[in-house]
């Protein structure tokens, strides 16, 4: 049996029963209390090679045997993982190269975790050794049901090695033609050109590190490393395992998630928020979390796996708040509610020493089950467990916001304008204010399929291929309507400057032609509707085509009565230009408009300001995130749910 084929929604966690291998009796406990839960799903292994493979090439996998005999018997199911995130001190004395450079070349010592050279042959073949061993000990056994390679792969190597594959990227893109390159990373600039390929290195705080398109070549070559990492992992398992794959993601911005998930069976990811961070309201971090969820669906979209979550704290937020009660229920429902085919947590057991030693978990160190924790983690278990129906069910959405990964790493390396661009928080904004209007929302990077959505919004699009503006061109001329905000279409794929005119490629499609962009110190403001609404950080100067409609004006500064936010039509659709970063309730009237304009109807005829709505399959989830008793209208009843309830409605 393979996870696509289990009948209930995944519920369980990583489980790290070698910790425990000397203490009688806890096993059984472990078992027990999993069995009260109603966890019918755990990961093993994430970080067992020391366990495995005290020596080199000596392996013991009786204890692992056991383990997942037991949980067999008991029903529960085993994601496997290859344990290549940390690695056994003999191997690391043995074969220094296999611990990384850091980019200020300073050799890394053996310790902790993710400190592998992505590219050394003997880290290669001595994970392939160790994976390979375990697929073909467990990759038929009834229990297992997944593959998790290594965990939350990041970072990159510097090394000599690295550096050189680096170089080799770079002449397979350049065409092995040195002035391609030279012209790419317009290296005439401060007389860096490169007369030999040798003369290239990875950015360095200690050398060059203002080059944009070298940091961003550098960028991908380490997203396409760690991929090519995993893949060799995957070719090892593959030799006697055909069970999905899969590689757990993070909210991290410096690998290509977009490109990783085209390389697993199941997209899955660990999601830690700081839930009741004081700094916003519970709804504002329910909706990024929302974002965060749809993103990891529509990569594949398909249904995901939410494979780490805490059930009460974390250890490593600057500051550490429990989860109250019946938050863990309410967000835990909420992956459910945007597509994860279950709930997992870090950790089952909370270890004893070690940096995670006041982590959350499932069972804690009194090893009781009439805690706060485990009494809410087994009552959810036993709600999840009635509905299986949920599992595989997917619900397609007609709007999308565009998240680029590439677009992350150009953006966050800009120079100029102002230090904080928060290109990701801006999407979340675009995307909450769709999400306030009550609908399912996309999060979409540049390679997918634009013509399944009526209307995208694609804030800060700063970097644009022309494949990328023939995309938009082609999906706007289509009928759709595209939302740009200020940064549009500035750079191509080199991050090199579009020449003529802003933005670069579309003047046309948006009627305008943007000639400067303002960084502000305090605010602005536009008037839009008879309203004004707050503008803060970026103000650009645009200048409307005759055709152009001018919805928004600055209210201030020397282009105070100038255009801030346009609409032209374009071939069957419309595109939108808001020049300013304006407030969150502009946003939320102007896509509330865009939308209905669109005919798109919101799942719900009105709601609280606490409430997030989402639909999957036939079921319609209407969640409370704020403390107090909110209300919604479905249907022409009035609902009203309770803080923190989780109303599943069948539509
Ligand atoms: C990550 C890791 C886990 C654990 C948790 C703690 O997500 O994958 O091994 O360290 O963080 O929050
Ligand atoms: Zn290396």
């Amino acid at each position: 049996m393979n996870i696509f084929e289990m009948e209930n929604l995944c519920y369980g966690g990583d489980y790290n029963p070698e910790q425990w291998i000397d203490y009688e009796g806890i096993w059984d406990e472990d078992l027990r209390m999993m069995k009260e839960a109603h966890i019918n799903c755990v990961t093993l292994g994430v970080f067992s090679w020391s366990m495995l493979e005290r020596e080199e090439g000596v392996f013991d996998f009786s204890w692992l045997d056991n383990i997942i005999d037991k949980l067999w018997a008991n029903g529960i199911h085993v994601i496997l993982a290859t344990p290549s995130g940390a690695r056994p001190p003999w191997l690391a004395q043995k074969y220094p190269e296999v611990l990384r450079v850091r980019e200020d070349r300073t050799k890394q010592l053996f310790g902790r975790r993710h400190n592998h050279c992505l590219t050394s042959p003997v880290y290669r073949a001595k994970t392939a050794r160790i994976d390979s061993e375990l697929a073909k000990r467990y990759g038929r056994h009834p229990a297992v049901v997944m593959w998790h390679i290594s965990n939350e792969m990041n970072g990159d190597c510097h090394c000599e090695r690295c550096q050189e594959k680096f170089r080799e990227w770079l002449k397979i893109k350049y065409h092995n033609n040195l002035d391609e390159l030279n012209h790419a990373w317009w290296t005439t600039f401060w007389s860096h050109i490169y007369t030999d390929w040798s003369q290239i290195e990875s950015p360095s705080t200690i050398g060059e590190n203002i080059v944009h398109g070298h940091n961003l070549d550098w960028i991908r070559f380490t997203s396409d490393m760690t991929i090519d990492f995993y893949n060799s992992e995957v070719a090892a398992v593959r030799k006697y395992s055909d069970l999905p794959v899969t590689a757990n993601m993070m909210d991290y911005e410096f690998l290509d998630y977009g490109k990783l998930a085209e390389n697993v069976d199941m997209v899955t990811w660990d999601n830690y928020p700081q839930w009741h961070d004081s700094a916003s309201a519970l709804i504002d971090t329910a909706l990024r979390t929302s974002f965060m969820h749809d993103m990891f669906r529509s990569m594949k979209q398909q249904p995901f796996l939410m494979i780490e979550s805490t059930p009460s704290l974390v250890n490593w937020h600057s500051v550490n708040k429990l989860k109250a009660p019946g938050l863990n229920t309410l967000s835990s429902m909420q992956a459910i509610a945007h597509g994860s085919d279950g709930v997992m947590y870090f950790q089952i057991r909370k270890s004893r020493g070690a940096s995670e030693k006041f982590h959350g978990a499932v069972i804690g160190h009194s090893g009781r089950s009439d805690t706060r924790v485990f009494r809410e983690v087994a009552a959810l278990g036993e709600l999840l467990a009635k509905h299986p129906e949920i599992k595989g069910s997917y619900t397609a959405s007609d709007a999308a916001v565009l998240y680029d990964f590439e677009n992350v790493w150009a953006v966050n390396d800009l120079w100029g304008l102002k230090e904080n661009r928060n290109y990701r928080e801006i999407c979340m904004e675009h995307y909450a204010s769709m999400k306030r209007f009550g609908i399912n929302v996309d999060v979409i990077g540049k390679n997918a399929d634009f013509s399944r959505y009526k209307v995208i919004a694609a804030p800060m699009l700063y970097m644009t291929s022309d494949q990328t503006i023939e995309k938009i061109r082609g999906f706007i001329r289509g009928g759709g309507i595209f939302a740009a905000t200020y940064l549009t279409s500035y750079a191509d794929e080199h991050d090199l400057c579009h020449m003529g005119g802003l933005p670069g490629g579309l003047m046309d499609v948006f009627g305008i032609w943007n000639e400067e962009i303002d960084s502000i110190y305090d605010s602005n403001a536009i008037a839009a509707g008879g309203k004004e609404y707050a503008v803060s950080d970026y103000c650009e100067i645009i200048h409307p085509d005759s055709d152009t409609e001018i919805l928004g004006t600055y209210k201030k500064d020397f282009y105070a009565g100038c255009p801030a936010v346009t609409r032209h039509s374009y071939g069957k659709g419309c595109a939108y230009y808001i020049a300013a970063k304006t407030d969150g309730e502009y946003l939320k009237k102007l896509y509330a408009d865009i939308l209905s304009e669109r005919g798109i109807a919101p799942l719900l005829e009105g709601f609280d300001d606490g409430i997030s709505v989402t639909r999957r399959g036939d079921k319609l989830f209407i969640m409370n995130f704020s403390d107090s008793e909110s209300e919604a209208s479905y249907k022409g009843e009035k609902i009203k749910l309770h803080p923190y309830e989780c109303l599943m409605l069948e539509i």
